[in-house]
Order: C-alpha cells, then sequence, then structure tokens
C-alpha cells in the first residue's frame, strides 16, 4: 500500500516505482473530477503555506490552484512586504510560519539542500518547489506524468536532456524518477561546462544507461524525448560565463526539419533562446500541457500529503 501521508517531498530519489505510479493514477482521477466538478472538497478545513524564497511563475500558482481545487486554503509568504527586509533569517521565518500549524508548506529556496536540513525542526510536510541547482522533485514528477499521458508508458524510454544540466535542479530530480522505471537510456546533451554533475551520475549509476555528448544532431533521431533546459544565468559563478555560452544548444523548428525523426519536446520552462517559439507550433511541443499537468500532479502529491 502506498501512502504519502505526512511525509516531506525533499528529493526525488526518495520516490518508489509504485508511489510515482499510484500519483499519476490519483491525477489523471482528479484531472476528470476537477475538469467536470472545478471545486473539489477533499482539502476543506486544511491549509497550504507556500514560502517560495526565490522567483517562481509555475510551481508556485500551480501549488496554489491545486490546494484551491481541492478545496483548501492557502496563504501566501509574500518575500517584497516580510521581515526578511529586516535581517530575519529563512530559518526563523519558516519556525514562525510552522508555528501558525498550516497543513502543509511548499518551499523553494536557494540553499542546495535546504529543505533536507530545516525538515527535521518544521512540524508540517515540508514539499520542495526547488533548492538551489539541487533539486525539483515535484517538477519531475510532472515531467514523468507528461511522458506518460504523451508516450503511454515509462519503461523502454531514450531521453535526451539537454542545456544547463550543471546549475540547473531539474535534470537531476528528472534522472532519478527515471531511474525508478526499467530500461532507459539518458543522453546528456550539452558543451561541456554544462555537463551533468558527478553527483547526479553518482546516483543513477547502474539503474540507468547514460552518455554524454554535446551535440544533439548525433542523437536526436534515437530519442523518445528530447528535454530542452535553460541556461541558469543567476546561478553561473561568473557573469561573463554567460556571455560564452549563450546561444551554445538551440532549437527551432527550420533545425527540427532536417531530422526524419523529431521526439517530443519538453520544457520545464521558462525558456529563453534555446527553444524557439517557432517549435511551438510542431505537434511535437508539449511543453505548455506539461505546465498545465503540472496542477494535476501537484494536486495529487497534496492529497496523498494530506492524506484525504
Ligand atoms: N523553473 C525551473 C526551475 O525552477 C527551470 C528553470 O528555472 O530554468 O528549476
Ligand atoms: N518550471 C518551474 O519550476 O517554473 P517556475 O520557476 O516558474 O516555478
Amino acid at each position: 500500500m502506498v501512502s504519502l501521508k505526512g511525509k516531506d517531498i525533499i528529493s526525488a530519489l526518495d520516490f518508489t516505482r509504485e508511489e510515482v505510479e499510484h500519483l499519476i493514477r490519483v491525477a489523471e482521477q482528479l484531472r476528470k473530477e476537477i475538469d467536470e466538478k472545478g471545486i473539489l472538497d477533499y482539502a476543506k478545513g486544511k491549509i497550504m503555506a507556500t514560502v517560495f524564497l526565490e522567483p517562481s511563475t509555475r510551481t508556485k500558482l500551480s501549488f496554489q490552484y491545486a490546494m484551491v481545487r481541492l478545496g483548501g486554503t492557502v496563504i501566501d509568504f509574500d518575500v517584497s512586504t516580510s521581515s526578511l527586509a529586516k535581517g530575519e533569517t529563512d530559518v526563523d521565518t519558516l519556525r514562525i510560519i510552522d508555528g501558525y500549524n498550516p497543513d502543509v508548506i511548499v518551499l523553494r529556496q536557494k540553499k542546495p539542500f535546504f529543505p533536507r536540513e530545516i525538515a527535521p525542526i518544521i512540524k508540517a510536510p515540508i514539499i520542495s518547489g526547488g533548492d538551489g541547482w539541487n533539486e525539483h522533485p515535484t517538477q519531475a514528477l510532472l515531467d514523468v506524468y507528461t511522458i506518460w499521458r504523451e508516450l503511454g508508458r515509462l519503461d523502454d524510454l531514450t531521453v535526451g536532456i539537454m542545456g544547463d544540466l550543471k546549475y540547473g535542479r531539474t535534470p537531476s530530480s528528472l534522472s532519478y524518477l527515471l531511474s525508478k522505471f526499467k530500461n532507459i537510456t539518458i543522453y546528456y546533451i550539452a558543451p561541456e561546462p554544462l555537463q551533468i554533475r558527478e553527483d547526479v551520475i553518482k546516483n543513477i549509476e547502474g539503474k540507468v544507461t547514460y552518455y554524454k555528448v554535446n551535440d544533439v544532431s548525433q542523437v536526436i533521431e534515437k530519442l523518445d524525448v528530447l528535454y530542452v533546459t535553460r541556461l541558469q544565468k543567476e546561478r553561473l559563478p561568473d557573469p561573463s560565463l554567460y556571455e560564452k555560452l549563450k546561444g551554445s544548444y538551440k532549437i527551432d523548428k527550420e533545425f527540427l526539419s532536417k531530422f526524419k525523426k523529431i521526439p517530443i519536446i519538453m520544457h520545464p520552462l521558462p525558456r529563453t533562446w534555446e527553444l524557439d517559439p517557432s517549435v511551438d507550433s510542431l505537434p511535437q511541443a508539449k511543453y505548455f500541457q506539461q505546465a498545465q499537468n503540472g496542477m494535476y500532479m501537484r494536486a495529487a502529491l497534496i492529497k496523498e500529503v494530506l492524506g484525504v
């Protein structure tokens, strides 16, 4: 029996295959119910606090929409008017929020592994909405949900993950979740300074077949999925690196039209120059659908963590 009730959701490594499959089933069921009724009552009387200490559009809003659709209440922490400006620490801020007894806290913070550090002193279950360059576990859930919806399976997949694999947190979490499934091949496609981190490789070694390449043309026709990511400008140690690496990988419609087979194209968004809007008109472009799927998957996760 799968139960996520009361659990902290901090790393994609912590999920089992059964939990992922269960969440997909719940997301599908909630999609039907939400699309039919609009607002449900599973989370009636429950409160979710959203604490985003780094910018966000999709993660924050899709969690908030999901909670409202489940019939619950959302209290958002507003960084810009908060006492962080007076020098209060993130730890103290979270202790205060936790003291008001939310049923769940969704947290985005820029320090890698911060959710792991804070979880033991916070009573409410913590769902990480991203911790610096480290991980973005709920993004990985909606990513595999999207793959499952588009391709009908999560075993026997060849996935290309392209872009900033070093400073990005979605490539690591997606790799970890895919590593729970059978016969997975991942091509890490990036210029050398942005290649996948060794800590990620350590965690997937022996569980998936992987290759590092720098040119997407070499592998694109082998792929079921091409997952494109943005250069994480705000995380680069030296700003001059951005100018050096800007444009070093990119796809547009003209480029894709050269190939016999085009895989489905995904992107966690926001996009910058790496994914040209000309791709949007291709039937393989799935990134807007992917963002929308996030609301249903996050509703499933909230429902399971609340145990309602
Ligand atoms: N939105 C995703 C994240 O927060 C991807 C990105 O920002 O590039 O990691
Ligand atoms: N994909 C994603 O996490 O988007 P936001 O950074 O806008 O939340």
